[in-house]
């Protein structure tokens, strides 16, 4: 029987790598770039199953494009978000979409948690004025940040990753836990489920957003929840640069109507506007959510072991779709 065709859009775990290689004619791309449509386009024709990850765009008219020539039947998706694929798309062409939860939620959390201490403690702001040489030395007034402990944290989308950001805050902080998820949503920790997105917003010192993206939660975050906001209050964003209304961001950040944000995601990665990178008080960091050593070797082998399900002929353990 002739091996199945694996396109792996990017570098992954080697141990990952040999195994599918092991089981299919596999090719992993080189670059390291997101794939255009073109090239999505050429993949849905020439691959039984491709391993993507974000930046790779399936959209529904690519599905319609490949028409019939459609010869990916499985999506193997490297990451818990897949907003950069249509999966309902996908599945009017017969193709599989599956995603990686669980495995990232731990490391998730802490990057959650990296953005908020680093973030309230100045510590971006801090280190950059060490590596420039300019600390003057130890001041009872300098450089003071926002205490963490005791405080309310706020979270918006309480799902598995909300829910481990709200964990440490609780048993970690002292924290009082509030929310905002659009299903009514019991926790085995205390946490309050507040009425509306805006009474969480009012309400925290610290909101963290923890949706899902798409187009359900486009714009969530936009001008009017951020005016709700204590002007102390810093915002924190781990889910999708889309979820929030960037420039209404960097109006409340520059003008001072809150005190910080903590941000993991961009609307339009890998750029990041100017205007924000020249703020002092956000802390800016890569789409670091999920990269730990461990981490993306589990998500890489969960997105392979659901690939090897759809070829066995089993139901893919984590489809979406
Ligand atoms: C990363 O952001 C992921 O969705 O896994």
């Amino acid at each position: 029987m002739t091996q199945k065709k694996l396109l792996i859009t990017r570098h992954i775990a080697e141990p990952v790598i040999e195994q599918a290689r092991a089981r299919f004619d596999t090719v992993v791309r080189e670059s390291g770039d997101g794939m255009d449509e073109a090239e999505v386009l050429a993949a849905l024709t020439a691959y039984d199953a491709i391993l993507p990850t974000l930046g790779d765009r399936f959209t529904a008219e690519t599905f319609a494009r490949a028409g019939a020539g459609l010869r990916c039947k499985v999506l193997g998706n490297f990451g818990v978000g897949y907003n950069h694929i249509d999966a309902a798309a996908a599945a009017a062409h017969g193709v599989v979409v599956t995603n990686t939860p669980d495995v990232l939620t731990d490391a998730t959390a802490d990057i959650g948690w990296t953005l908020i201490l680093a973030t309230a403690r100045r510590a971006g702001e801090g280190e950059r004025m060490v590596r420039a040489g300019q600390w003057g030395g130890f001041g009872p007034k300098s450089m003071l940040g926002t205490h963490v402990t005791g405080k309310t944290l706020g979270i918006v989308g309480m799902g598995r990753i909300g829910q481990a950001v709200a964990r440490r805050g609780h048993f970690g902080f002292g924290m009082d836990v509030v929310f905002y998820n659009r299903s009514a949503k019991q926790t085995d920790f205390p946490a309050r489920q507040l009425a509306s997105l805006n009474d969480v917003m009012s309400a925290a010192d610290f909101v963290v957003v923890t949706t899902p993206g798409g187009k359900e939660t486009t714009g969530l975050i936009g001008a009017d929840a951020l005016a709700a906001m204590k002007p102390s209050g810093i915002f924190v964003n781990i889910s999708r640069g889309e979820v929030v209304d960037e420039p209404a961001l960097i109006s409340a950040l520059a003008e001072g109507r809150i005190a910080g944000a903590g941000l993991d995601v961009y609307e339009k990665e890998p750029h990041v506007p100017e205007a924000l990178r020249a703020l002092e008080n956000c802390v800016l960091l890569p789409h670091l959510g999920s990269a730990t050593v461990e981490t993306r070797q589990a998500m890489g082998q969960m997105a392979l072991d659901n690939i090897i399900a759809w070829d066995e002929g089993r139901d893919p353990p984590q489809r979406v779709n």
